[in-house]
């Protein structure tokens, strides 16, 4: 929500705040602007509207100069306007101004400021900053101690960077909001992301909540809120610039859904192990706390304790016992999950697991909880913004997992800290490295999909699954001392999951089918199992991106309300994983009873489930647990296509931006 750029160093700053801003478009592009330090002091453009518009008018003036920050915003508040796009000014255009997050008490410091005689020219919460700077430089304070002092005036979350035309220098800070220094070997950088200037250096370090930057031309120097010096490691960016350009395709969105053979075999890459050795148990888990011993056998999984060892009793699709684990550990061949962040004990002595998270993630959220249940293992999920509403209880064996691509959700945040608070143990599942949400856990667990632009979650999600598949196989073992019952044929499918991508993507007749159903009323998904979050996952990205109404169930629920939407003009995405087909199947008559046409995403094999369907969208045969993946590939390019027909803005969905760092 919103992207801060700032450069300091050789060559013109208005190039590097450009491509910067570019960069950030995901994070907002409802307005933009840029302020450059020239020898006659501040040039300022910002507008309304695309970066591209901004960029040609600052062409024009050509406003040299070495020094300067830029924005990209998503509105909170006041409407896009060009009054309203950032940086903002003093009242004597000396200092300006590019803030990301919500400055909470504006109202009050704005009132004063009127009070006192200034005039603000926006709506925004930000404008208040430069007015404050003005200020306190005007009683004589330096702009640096002028910065300090301002900055502990603001409540909210912020991350901020400030010019003056007096100064050969850039103050940042940041509190809540992300803010990541890049060092080139002649200039540096600021920015709320990496990908804002990876192509000029890959050298960043990530600040932390209360650090306070001064960038001059040939200095970096990082302090806490009293001016004492703070040190960081410098890490070094493994992303490619080209990871984040579009390269030939027309739309990240459509880039992103065709890296996923390589971003999951990097999700996956030395995590699990296939020459037969891999570690099979972690120390004895007898704990009555352990979660095993309270399974609910919510999926039907049959649980068994012993006295002293428990049990997991594994069962087929419809429970039905089959083989002990006990025999399947002592089995030679067991794959190996080989997590650095979680050697094996790591997840002993839970008591209990939650998830929170947002959107995309909340799916992969749902998903991961499914895929515990199958395997005996009990967890919550909540939607990251009513965590604290209900207030879900924790102790010191609580597990809370974030599952969060960006790692900077304040909603996810929020859940994470009041987790954190009631004694939790927190873990940040996320793709960024220095995300606050890595960086405040007590563990984290990086999916490794690279860099995603798009606004809509896609590869993200695939490779947050597989993660989750992961985990959830070292957190059975590590409660049970046994690998789950089905982990010597799900892990090997994890394993193979890239190539089964790789031929969805070459194979997939998505475009072709959903060709036959647009212009409809609307497009209902549904799916049981592991498959009811793909339907969900389906839905809101059919919605996102296409502005169709669009809506995901659980295809038990259709009777109970939803069933009275359906039409002849409700297309019908059914989805099937391998589990569940009978109940499915019955799912998919009573629309078709109704009129409503089915589109089955199905395993290629069933042919029952083929010939019932209206349509097909076939996925190779899989593990269930894989199969749900597969299919929301197919129900990714199936938004995809649609979006592209009706000439979205596929990347940047209106009114939405990739981070969301506001509650
Ligand atoms: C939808 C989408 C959003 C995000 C949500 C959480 O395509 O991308 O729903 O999933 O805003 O974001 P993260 O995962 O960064 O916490």
């Amino acid at each position: 929500m919103c992207g801060i750029i700032a450069r300091i160093g050789d060559g013109d700053a208005v190039d590097t705040l450009l491509t910067g801003l570019t960069n950030l478009e995901y994070r907002g592009y409802d307005s933009a602007g840029v302020a450059v330090k020239n020898g006659s002091g501040l040039s300022v453009h910002k507008h309304e509207g695309k970066i591209s518009q901004l960029e040609s008018r600052v062409r024009q003036s050509s406003p040299g100069g070495q020094i300067g920050i830029g924005h990209t915003r998503w509105s909170t508040h006041g409407p896009p306007t060009d009054e309203n796009a950032h940086p903002h000014t003093d009242c004597t255009g000396s200092i300006a101004v590019v803030h990301n997050g919500i400055i909470e008490n504006h109202d009050t410091l704005k009132a004063e400021l009127e009070a006192r005689g200034h005039e603000f020219e926006s709506e925004t919460d930000t404008e208040v900053i430069p007015h404050l700077l003005e200020e306190r430089v005007e009683d004589g304070e330096s702009l640096d101690t002028a910065f300090r002092n301002v900055t502990q005036q603001l409540d909210g979350s912020y991350a901020v960077a400030a010019v003056s035309k007096d100064s050969d220098a850039i103050y940042a800070t940041r509190r809540g909001s992300p803010l990541v220094l890049g060092i080139g070997d002649d200039c540096h950088y600021l920015a709320s992301d990496v990908p804002a200037f990876l192509e000029f250096t890959d050298q960043v370090i990530y600040l932390e909540d209360g650090d306070v930057v001064t960038l001059t031309y040939d200095s970096y120097e990082i302090t806490d809120p009293d001016g004492s010096p703070v040190a960081h490691d410098v890490r070094t960016i493994d992303w490619r610039p080209e990871d984040a350009e579009k390269g030939r395709y027309d739309h990240f969105m459509r880039k992103e859904i065709s890296e996923q053979p390589t971003s999951l075999a990097q999700t996956i890459e030395g995590r699990i192990q296939m020459n037969g050795q891999g570690e099979s148990s972690s120390p004895s888990q007898t704990d009555s706390g352990s979660l095993t011993d309270r399974r609910t056998a919510a999926d039907g999984a049959p649980t068994a304790t012993d006295g002293e060892t428990t049990t997991n009793v594994s069962a087929d699709a419809d429970g039905t016992a089959t083989t002990p684990v006990d025999e399947l550990a002592a089995s030679d061949w067991v794959p190996g999950i080989n997590l650095e962040e979680f050697p094996p004990g790591s997840f002993s002595d839970l008591s209990s697991i939650q998830f929170v998270a947002c959107g995309t993630s909340y799916h992969a959220a749902l998903y991961g909880q499914q895929m515990l249940a199958r395997r005996g293992v009990s967890s919550q999920t909540f939607r990251a913004g009513e965590y604290a509403m209900l207030p879900a209880p924790v102790d010191e064996d609580t597990l809370v997992i974030g599952v969060t691509q960006s790692g900077e959700t304040a909603d996810t945040l929020q859940s994470l800290r009041r987790a954190a608070e009631g004694g939790a143990r927190t873990l940040a599942l996320t793709n960024v490295v220095g995300s606050t949400a890595a960086r405040e856990c007590d563990d984290a667990m990086f999916i490794r999909a690279g860099p995603e632009i798009g606004v809509a979650a896609t590869k993200t999600f695939s490779s947050q699954v597989v993660s989750l598949a992961m985990l959830a196989e070292r957190i059975v073992r590590d409660q049970t001392g046994a690998p789950s019952e089905d982990s010597d044929r799900l892990l090997p499918e994890l394993m193979n999951i890239p190539q089964m991508v790789d031929r969805v993507l070459e194979e997939t007749n998505a475009e072709d089918v959903i060709n036959r159903y647009r212009g409809q009323d609307s497009y209902f998904f549904i799916g049981r199992g592991i498959a009811h979050p793909v339907a969900m996952e389906g839905a809101l990205k059919f919605k996102e991106i296409t502005y169709e109404h669009a809506e995901g169930f659980a295809a038990g629920q259709l009777k109970h309300g939803p069933l009275a939407l359906v039409t002849p003009r409700t297309p019908v995405f059914a989805v099937f994983s391998g589990r569940h087909t009978d109940k499915m199947l019955s799912n998919v008559e009573e629309v078709q009873a109704r009129g409503a046409p089915v589109i089955a995403i199905v395993s290629e094999d069933n042919d029952r489930v083929i010939d019932t369907a209206d349509d097909a969208i076939t996925i190779p045969e899989s593990h269930p647990d894989v199969a749900g993946l597969l299919a929301n590939v197919q129900l990714q390019l199936v938004a995809y296509h649609v979006a592209d027909y009706l000439d979205r803005p596929i990347d940047k969905p209106r009114n939405l931006a990739k981070s969301v760092t506001v509650e």
